[in-house]
């Protein structure tokens, strides 16, 4: 698969989000922050809104979930239609057995790492998984700078997705901007969430071809 572009909403307009999602016709997916203040230190948004963002999106819905419990709770959102479920590796008692559910379900189960946890307990869960989020900031706010840090976490992900032969997807999540989306694109990322660089812009459209622009000649060929 080529570049994903994801835009997040967490910085957009909280009271106009059928507008805001209506700016980004050219991204390939929303992404959507729900932030318990409990996992992270921030409080956005739970299951209703995400029902009806649903019913309002014409693109897929990316849900980023930062809230405890996970095995608990990210199940209810995939039953609202979302294309894929990102949960916290660092909130869920069992990883592979809510995978599972979210796939049952119909939706893509991703799992994410936040900066400082370690990749090598979860490559042999590849398998599980249809994406692995590797966190390029800590999680709980937008707008933060990235961290270059966590790059040898993404090579080595993408060394065994590429040993595996697996069509798992690398994303990357917070700081990426028209720099930022090179170093993450030749480490192996290949969807990016973006929100300041694309909403922080008078056109949002612009700003997602200029990331597109500025990822491509840095992408590794894809895994599958
Ligand atoms: C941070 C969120 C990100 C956030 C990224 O906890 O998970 O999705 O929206 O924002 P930027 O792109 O501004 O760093
Ligand atoms: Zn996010």
């Amino acid at each position: 698969m080529g570049l994903r572009i994801h835009p997040s909403i967490l910085a957009a307009d909280f009271a106009n989000f059928e507008r805001e999602i209506a700016r980004i016709p050219t991204a390939d997916a929303v992404h959507v922050d729900v932030m318990d203040n409990h996992f992270v230190p921030n409080l956005t948004f739970g299951l209703p809104m995400v029902q009806r963002l649903q019913e309002v999106s014409a693109l897929p819905l990316d849900v980023h979930l930062m809230i405890e419990d996970a095995d608990r709770w990210a199940p209810d959102y995939a039953e609202t239609g979302a294309f894929s479920v990102t949960f916290h590796a660092e909130a869920a008692a069992d990883p592979v057995a809510l995978a599972r559910r979210l796939r049952a379900i119909g939706s893509r189960a991703s799992l994410a790492l936040k900066p400082a946890t370690g990749v090598e307990p979860y490559l042999e869960l590849l398998p599980e998984f249809d994406q692995v989020l590797v966190m390029t900031v800590e999680p709980g706010f937008g707008g933060q700078g990235f961290l270059e840090w966590t790059m040898p976490k993404l090579r080595r992900l993408r060394e065994a997705v590429r040993a595996s032969g697996l069509d798992v997807w690398l994303q990357v999540d917070g700081g990426i901007d028209e720099r930022t989306i090179g170093i993450a694109a030749e480490s192996g990322a290949n969807v990016f969430v973006a929100g300041s660089s694309v909403y922080g812009r008078e056109d949002p459209v612009e700003a997602i071809a200029a990331l597109r622009a500025a990822a491509e000649p840095h992408a590794h060929a894809p895994a599958s």
